[in-house]
This record gives C-alpha cells, structure tokens and sequence, in this order.
C-alpha cells in the first residue's frame, strides 16, 4: 500500500537559451515534454512495468520559467484504478538569485498500464491516502475521474464522425516525419512528450504568421490520446486556423484538437491556446 507522498518524483532542470521559444522563456512544447517524463516517471515507477498516457487534463500557463531559472517538476500520483493511474505534476519556476519559486502550472496526467500487446493491465499496487491534504487529492481526483470519463464517452462517439474542418486553406499547415525508434521510451510507441513537443512547434508557426508576431503558448485544452503511435508510422501534425488537427500518415487518423477557445489577435507576444481532442479508427 502507497501513500501519496511515497510516490513523489522531482525533476529539475535548469532552462537553457535551447530550451527558449519566445525570447528569454521557455518553449511551450519542450515543457509539455517535461510535464510527460516527469509524469510517465512517477506513473511507471508505481506501476512497474510499460505505461501509455490515456489522457491529460486542460493546463493553464500561469507564470513563464525564464531563461536561467531552474524549472522544478513535481510530480504524483494521487490516484490508482484498476489499470489507470492518475499523476498531479506542479512545475515551479525557481530564481536562484532570490531563492524564491513560483508555480508554473498544475496539471493531472492519466497513464494506463498496458502489457507488450499495449493492452490494458492492472496496476500492482493501491493508494491509500495518509491525512487531511492526501484524502482531499484523493477525492478531487475520484471526481476529475468522473467527468473525465463523461468527456471520453462523448469524444469517441463524435470520433466516428470526424471530418477534415480546415475552412481557410489560407491558415493550414502540415509537418510530417516519420517515428524513429529515438522516439520510443517502452516498446515500439512513440513517447507522448515528442508528440506534445511537435503540436507545440506546428500551433505555435500557425498562430505566429496569423500574429504577425510571437506567440506563447497560454494553455493547452485536455486531450485523450485514443490509439498508440508505432515506430512504423509516420506523425503529421497539421493544426488548421481556428481549430488544429493532428494524425498519423501510415495508419489511422491519431489526434484531432478541439476548437480554440480564444483567437489571437495580431499584434506581436501574443498568447495563444490550443486545445485538443483525439480520435483514432481501425
Ligand atoms: C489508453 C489505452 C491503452 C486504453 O485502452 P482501452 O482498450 O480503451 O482501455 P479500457 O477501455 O479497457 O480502459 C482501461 C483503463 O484505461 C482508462 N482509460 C482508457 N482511455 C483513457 C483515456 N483516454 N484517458 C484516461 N483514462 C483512460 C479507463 O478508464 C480504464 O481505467 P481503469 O482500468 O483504472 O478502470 C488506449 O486507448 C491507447 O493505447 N491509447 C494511446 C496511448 C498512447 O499511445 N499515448 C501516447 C501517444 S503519443
């Protein structure tokens, strides 16, 4: 039996200029990645074993980690059902010349346990929390659970019915590559924080020559990630203005991200929201 906090994992990285995507901060994407190994970490830790991302809730950027600030990734697991496993990850942005840490963001990640047949498999451990702060995690997430499962259900029933939305060939764009085993964290599949970063890069070109300006990744909506993406596949991202689609080139249709919920407007150092919805078919 696991307590909350028996599960921490702390990751710390020190933000480099190469890790930058508007001047002086942090590249969205490359914090997504973060988010996804510092997560899958924890997830794999408790599971024992290979773990794919189901699904991560909505995330809002609430302070940049500048360059020279140390990012400290924090993250736990707060649930455990039958195969799935939920992770909290909170990033702060630590200044090393006043000491002081501001959180980034908060974030809950949904990883399932899964054999080398990428099917499903239970999870060899339970979570009991231990005090007041611990049951409250536990019940908030008993409860993201609940609505994230409503979400699910909803999404794979309009998943049948997906069409290509681009409505303004003007504001399209499309990036394939092919999956290289460099991509690869457990088995054959694809390390969802390269996806993430490549989402990242493809919204944040659109949204740049739509700005006429920069652009900073403000919040990313939840995604459900419906079928796993081999080495064997190509990956083509092509996110269409106002809503992004992504999926794979040899296979089926992977990821489509919802509609954003807030244009940008030109002007230069915009933010900018992406959001997500995926769907895959046979
Ligand atoms: C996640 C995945 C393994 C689930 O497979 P499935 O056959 O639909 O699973 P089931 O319906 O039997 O559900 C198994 C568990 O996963 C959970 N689950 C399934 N899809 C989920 C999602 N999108 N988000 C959160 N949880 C999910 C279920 O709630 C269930 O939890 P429980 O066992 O704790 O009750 C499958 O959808 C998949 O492989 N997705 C792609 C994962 C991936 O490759 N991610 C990285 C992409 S780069």
């Amino acid at each position: 039996m696991l307590t909350i906090s028996d599960t921490v994992t702390e990751m710390v990285q020190w933000v480099f200029p190469e890790h930058a995507g508007a001047p002086g901060q942090i590249h969205g994407g490359r914090m997504m990645q973060w988010i996804a190994t510092v997560g899958t970490m924890a997830a794999a830790r408790v599971a024992r074993g290979q773990v794919v991302l189901g699904a991560m809730d909505d995330i809002d950027f609430l302070h940049p980690v500048k360059v020279g600030e140390i990012a400290v990734l924090r993250a736990q697991v707060e649930a455990i059902g039958r195969s799935s496993i939920e992770v909290g990850v909170r990033v702060f942005a630590e200044n090393v010349q006043s000491g002081r840490r501001a959180l980034t963001l908060n974030s809950h990640l949904v990883f399932v346990k899964v054999d080398e047949d990428l099917k499903p498999v239970p999870v060899p451990a339970t979570l009991v929390p231990r005090g007041p702060v611990e049951e409250a995690l536990f019940a908030e997430a008993r409860e993201r659970r609940r609505q994230r499962l409503e979400r699910l259900a909803r999404r794979r029933a309009g998943a049948l019915d997906t069409v290509d939305e681009a409505e303004e060939p003007r504001w399209t764009l499309e990036s394939s590559r092919a999956v290289l085993p460099e991509d690869t964290l457990f088995g054959h599949t694809m390390f969802p924080g390269k996806l993430l970063m490549d989402i990242d890069e493809v919204g944040g070109i659109l949204s740049m020559r739509y700005c006429r300006g920069l652009v900073m990744t403000a919040c990313l909506d939840a995604l459900d990630f419906f079928a796993p993406i081999n080495t064997h596949c190509g990956t083509r991202v092509r996110p269409t203005w106002p809503s992004f689609t992504w999926g794979r080139t040899s296979g089926p249709e992977h990821a489509r991200p919802s509609r954003p919920r807030r244009r940008a407007r030109s002007g230069a150092g915009r933010r900018r929201r992406s959001g997500a919805r995926a769907d895959s078919s046979g």
